[in-house]
Formats: C-alpha cells, sequence, structure tokens
C-alpha cells in the first residue's frame, strides 16, 4: 500500500528497501501504486517509475526483496483526478471528462482540499498516457521487477474510462461499453505486448475489434 516515502523527485530510498524486504516471506509482493510519469501524480511523496533515478531507486528494492527470497511486481499507477494541483506543481489533474469528484476530499502536502475540475484528456494526451504505462513496465523490468500489475481500481485513471460517471467522452474512448473498455485494453496490450515482446505472449489484437 501507498506509504508516501519516497522523496520529492519520486525516487525511493534505503528504508523503501528495508520495509519490502522485511516482507519477501511472503513470496509474491505487489508494490504500493507506483506514478508511470508525473502527469501520474495524485499524492505528495508517492515514488514514480519514469526517470533514471526512479529505477536507480528501485533497484535497491528489488535486490533486497530477491535476497531475501521473495518476488515482487510493480503496480503501476495513474490517479487521473483523484489528485490536486497543489501536488503537481499547479497543473490540474488529467482525467477522460471534465468531471470532478464531489463529496469527498484528498489528501494534499498542505492538508486535505476539495477536488478540483480536471482537464479533459485530449486525444493525444489519452495516447501518450498509453505510451507511458509500457514505458512505466519497460523501466520496472529495467529495475529488476518480476512483473507488473495494472491498478485499475478504486477511481484511478483506468476505472475513470470504464465508468460513465466519469468519462463523457464523445470520441472512441467514450460512449460504448467497448469504447469506454478502449483505454484499459490498449494499455494491457502495451503491457503484455509491448514490454516483453509480441512474440513471447502471443499477442494479437483480436481483444480489439471483436466489442
Ligand atoms: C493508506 C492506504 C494505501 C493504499 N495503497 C494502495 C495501493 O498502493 N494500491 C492498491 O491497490 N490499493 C491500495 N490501497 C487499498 C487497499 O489495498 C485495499 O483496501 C485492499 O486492496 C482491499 O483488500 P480487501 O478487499 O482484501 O480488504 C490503500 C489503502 C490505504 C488505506
Amino acid at each position: 500500500m501507498t506509504r508516501s516515502r519516497a522523496d520529492i523527485a519520486g525516487v525511493v530510498g534505503e528504508l523503501t528497501a528495508q520495509y519490502y524486504a522485511q516482507r519477501a516471506t511472503a513470496g509474491l509482493i505487489v508494490s504500493e501504486a507506483t506514478n508511470i510519469s508525473a502527469d501520474a501524480i495524485g499524492s505528495p511523496m508517492t515514488p514514480g517509475i519514469w526517470s533514471d533515478a526512479q529505477i536507480e531507486g528501485w533497484k535497491k528494492v528489488t535486490s533486497a526483496v530477491h535476497a531475501a527470497g521473495g518476488q515482487i511486481v510493480m503496480q503501476l499507477w495513474h490517479t487521473g483526478r483523484v489528485g490536486h494541483s497543489t501536488v503537481r506543481g499547479g497543473k490540474l489533474p488529467l482525467a477522460p471528462s471534465a468531471v470532478s469528484i464531489v463529496g469527498q476530499q484528498t489528501f494534499t502536502s498542505t492538508g486535505l482540499k476539495d477536488f478540483e475540475v480536471p482537464t479533459a484528456m485530449s486525444g493525444d494526451d489519452v495516447r501518450a498516457t498509453i505510451g507511458d504505462f509500457e514505458r512505466g513496465a519497460r523501466n520496472a523490468l529495467a529495475a529488476g521487477f518480476d512483473g507488473v500489475e495494472l491498478h485499475g481500481a478504486f477511481g484511478y485513471l483506468p476505472h475513470q474510462f470504464l465508468v460513465d460517471s466519469a468519462n463523457q467522452r464523445t470520441d472512441e474512448y467514450g460512449g460504448s461499453i467497448a469504447n469506454r473498455a478502449r483505454f484499459v485494453l490498449e494499455v494491457m496490450e502495451r503491457l503484455v505486448c509491448g514490454a516483453k515482446g509480441a512474440l513471447a505472449f502471443g499477442c494479437h489484437r483480436r481483444w480489439l475489434t471483436t466489442a
């Protein structure tokens, strides 16, 4: 679970290596949610997997877990509208549509705040974000992780695309169930086929075209 123990650049250190090594006897660890890009950030001091320094930090964690006999996969994260400009250098969160969360508050570096109206992603934003997930998976493998998991739950970006309460897009990523599922399926395709190589997993595009 999210521990908020990374530094301001999203780099994890010795404390995180110690934390995960202590849990290596679990057998398989799924890491805390890890931002795939600066745009993915929703909460302060959460780790990332887009920079070389972040990869180097995670190598300490995977080495410690492996040395203790465990395995560890990285949970890849994009928070979408579950974020706040105060933890994003003043930039509003990106989301499928400009629809805010009401009735809840979000944890920021300066206390609890109401959610803001996010900026609706352009088609180019969507495609770039899918690429960011693939880069996150590649970087996770480079950092020594044994695999990756897409964080598709709890109202974060993939979930926001799936539900019509957050997704009011009129392009190919919104509307019908098939269109709302497209983002998750395209991300999964890139995670499975892009990060390890298409031949290794028998990748095909059939799941994207049958709905
Ligand atoms: C402080 C905190 C941090 C959390 N961080 C994560 C996380 O990084 N990834 C995740 O999938 N769930 C996270 N969760 C959600 C819990 O993992 C979730 O409650 C749990 O998966 C539910 O499991 P259960 O259905 O077995 O109770 C977090 C919850 C809390 C309270």
